[in-house]
């Protein structure tokens, strides 16, 4: 099986350019080899490589800046997935696909199903929605797999900003009424691997039966005080302070979800897959996460 694999730098993208060659020969490209923003760039790629299967972990993740650049995200996390989509339905290839708990307003209190309805309150979810819009209408067999606060010991995210803020000395002050469950970007491609193992050779046609939308997150709940709590109590590394405050004394420009813990339910039922709890997730990856 060929694998066209895109966002080779990302977070996801980087832990999937080590666990999916062994599926098949992966071609995994960046941004300079394959920019989201070109759609004429995304059509020739897709052409020349001819994969089985493409798997999608590009995307416009800077939530707050998505509000002053809406265009450019809704180009790559908007349109780019339906060109994506289309051009592997000529080819007759799958397509895996990534998207996010902020497509959803966070008003529920109770885990998000994957039927549930979608209503984001800020430019980036509307513009990952609009991307999985576009690649259910595209008609191919698809995975669109929603996560919730990827982190990493690389890149840009929570887990790395705290640890800097706290060698900094800072007296820090975090929210701690947005309700999520933080999930380690190792688990998601090994989880991602697995799902694929388990359908084929990643072709449409092996993707058919289980084609749909799925959520992958780690199981448990927390909030973003409490895992900064967490990753200050497990590394050692405190800030100078540690306060809680609630979301309205730290203003953004793009409003997040209160509540966006998504129900893993149906992903364990078709695939047996079960991410680990946030907080031993969170230790096995600042254990292992330079490995
Ligand atoms: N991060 C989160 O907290 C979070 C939460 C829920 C869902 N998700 C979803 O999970 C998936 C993976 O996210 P992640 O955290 O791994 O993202 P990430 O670390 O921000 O990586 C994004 C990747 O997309 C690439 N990219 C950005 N603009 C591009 C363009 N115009 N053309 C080609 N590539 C481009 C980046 O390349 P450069 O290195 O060149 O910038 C990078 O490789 C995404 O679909 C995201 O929406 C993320």
């Amino acid at each position: 099986m060929k694998i066209l694999l895109t966002g080779k730098t990302g977070q996801v993208g980087w832990e999937l350019s080590r666990t999916l060659p062994g599926l098949g020969e992966l071609v995994a490209l960046g941004r300079e080899e394959l920019n989201l923003a070109d759609p004429d760039q995304i059509r020739a790629q897709v052409r020349k490589i001819q994969p089985h299967l493409i798997v999608n972990a590009a995307a416009y993740t800077a939530v707050d800046q998505a509000e002053s650049e809406a265009e450019l995200a809704f180009q790559i996390n908007g349109i780019a997935p339906g060109i994506l989509a289309e051009e592997a339905l000529k080819l007759g290839a799958g397509l895996v696909h990534y998207s996010t708990d902020y497509v959803f307003d966070g008003q529920s209190r109770t885990p998000y199903n994957e039927d549930d309805s979608t209503a984001p309150l800020g430019a980036y979810g509307r513009t990952k929605l609009a991307g999985e819009e576009a690649i259910r209408r595209a008609g191919v067999p698809h995975l669109i797999l929603r996560t919730s606060g990827v982190y990493a010991t690389r890149g840009q995210n929570f887990l790395l900003t705290m640890q800097r803020l706290a060698r900094e000395g800072k007296d820090l002050r975090v929210v701690n009424d947005q309700v999520t469950a933080p999930t380690w970007c190792r688990e998601i491609a090994e989880a991602t691997r697995n799902i694929l193992a388990q359908t084929g050779d990643g072709t449409a046609r092996s993707l058919e039966r289980v084609a749909g939308t799925y959520h992958l997150s780690s199981a448990g709940e927390t909030n973003w005080y409490e895992f900064a709590r967490s990753i200050f109590d497990f590394t050692g590394l405190h800030p100078k302070s540690l306060t809680p405050i609630p979301t309205s004394q730290y203003p953004t420009p793009a409003r997040r979800p209160p509540y966006s813990i998504l129900s893993n339910e149906k992903v364990r039922a078709v695939f047996g897959i079960e991410l680990p709890d946030w907080k031993s997730a969170l230790r096995r990856c600042l254990v292992k996460g330079q490995e």
